[in-house]
């Protein structure tokens, strides 16, 4: 499962250090992402996991501030090569976006224009961040990623259209938009969802290789824990907008510390089954993000919720190395009967 070629004492190139964002909507304020601290070593893959509505996907578009007009960075600071990019000037913010910070959505034809061919798609992306290149030195540059994200028959594929490509095909050039500009961090935000099991196990050895290659640092967000256990070595457990959980893959699979990462686990087929076919999910749907509940977010949904998690945040606790939980029933104040953390060393 782990990354061997990942070096667990590289420096952070990207520390999200207590972000809070919120829409500001109509219906009220919607507090998405609330103070979330996480870092990104060089060469990392790190996994954002959570089920729909957990704030993951604004966790990843806060980084480079592309919230629209509703949306706002309330608090916290996003430290990359030693700049606060919340604080930063917007010119500052445009350098790194794209070119330094990438992403790769989960639909690529929403972020492909349908009238230019891939190839100058592509090349279009160079020279924004080159403009100065000559048209032949483009135009083998636009071949070489159109061959590293393996799209067979480059030249001719060059003067495609997006239509004329398959769902997984479009997502390896989405990929190659991305690299274009050889970033340093690639945040990758359900790239496979869409794509059936077969394609998708294509893109997640192609954005392994590139890891390995390039050493590029990936933010690989998804709801699926068993797409993270095949790719990353690290995994944040988002919830409600929070951290619930933050440790090493195996670990989490291993032992996992919160209750809602346990109902996760228990919804994810293991390698015997029909990878497609889906297990019991947790009851319950998640919290309404304009009233979020006061306590842990999870508490509504929780069997083993006790009084004082539905009026109080839980504290975030080291429960291993490299292992943190946000559960009060790591905490000796909180005592359970029916605390299934109490053989790992929980006190209660
Ligand atoms: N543009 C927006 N305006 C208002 N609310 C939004 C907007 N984008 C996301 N949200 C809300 O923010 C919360 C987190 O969403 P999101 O980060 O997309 O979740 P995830 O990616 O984990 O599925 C959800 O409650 C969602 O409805
Ligand atoms: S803090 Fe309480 S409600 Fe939240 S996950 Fe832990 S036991 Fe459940
Ligand atoms: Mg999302």
């Amino acid at each position: 499962m782990a990354m061997e070629t990942e070096r667990k004492d590289a420096a952070a190139i990207l520390s999200v250090e207590h972000l809070s964002t919120s829409f500001f909507t109509s219906n009220g304020r919607v507090n998405a992402v609330r103070d979330v601290s996480f870092s990104l070593r060089q060469g990392e893959m790190l996994g954002i996991v959570g089920e729909s509505g957990s704030g993951k996907t604004v966790s990843s578009l806060s980084i480079l501030q592309l919230l629209g007009g509703s949306g706002r960075i309330t608090d916290g600071k996003i430290i990359f090569d030693g700049t606060d990019l919340v604080s930063a000037p917007k010119k500052q913010l445009r350098n790194v976006r794209g070119a330094r910070i990438a992403m790769v959505f989960q639909d690529p034809m929403s972020s492909l224009n349908p009238l230019m061919p891939v190839g100058k798609q592509i090349g279009e992306m160079i020279k924004t961040h080159q403009p100065k290149i000559k048209a032949d030195e483009l135009r083998s540059e636009v071949l070489r990623l159109l061959g590293l994200v393996h799209i067979p028959e480059p030249e001719k594929r060059y003067h495609s259209y997006p239509h004329e490509f398959s769902g997984g095909m479009r997502q390896r050039v989405m990929i190659a938009i991305a690299l274009a500009c050889k970033p340093d961090v690639l945040i990758a935000d359900e790239p496979t969802t869409a794509l059936d099991v077969t394609i998708q196990d294509q893109i997640l050895k192609l954005l392994r290789s590139l890891r390995d290659e390039f050493q590029t640092s990936v933010i690989f967000i998804t709801h699926d824990l068993g797409v993270v256990a095949e790719l990353c070595s690290r995994v944040i457990v988002m919830y409600g907008g929070k951290i619930m959980e933050e440790a090493l893959v195996d670990d989490l699979y291993e032992n996992p510390a919160h209750p809602y990462t346990m109902g996760l686990l228990a919804s994810v087929p293991n390698v015997a089954q029909d990878k497609q076919k889906r297990l019991q999910s947790i009851p319950g749907s998640p919290p309404d993000m304009i009233r979020p509940p006061a306590g842990c977010p999870f508490a509504p949904r929780c069997s083993y919720a006790r009084n004082i998690c539905g009026a109080q945040e839980a504290p975030r606790i080291q429960v291993g190395e490299s292992h943190f939980s946000r559960c009060w029933l790591w905490v000796p104040e909180a005592p359970a009967e029916n605390n299934p953390f109490r053989k790992a060393g929980g006190e209660a």
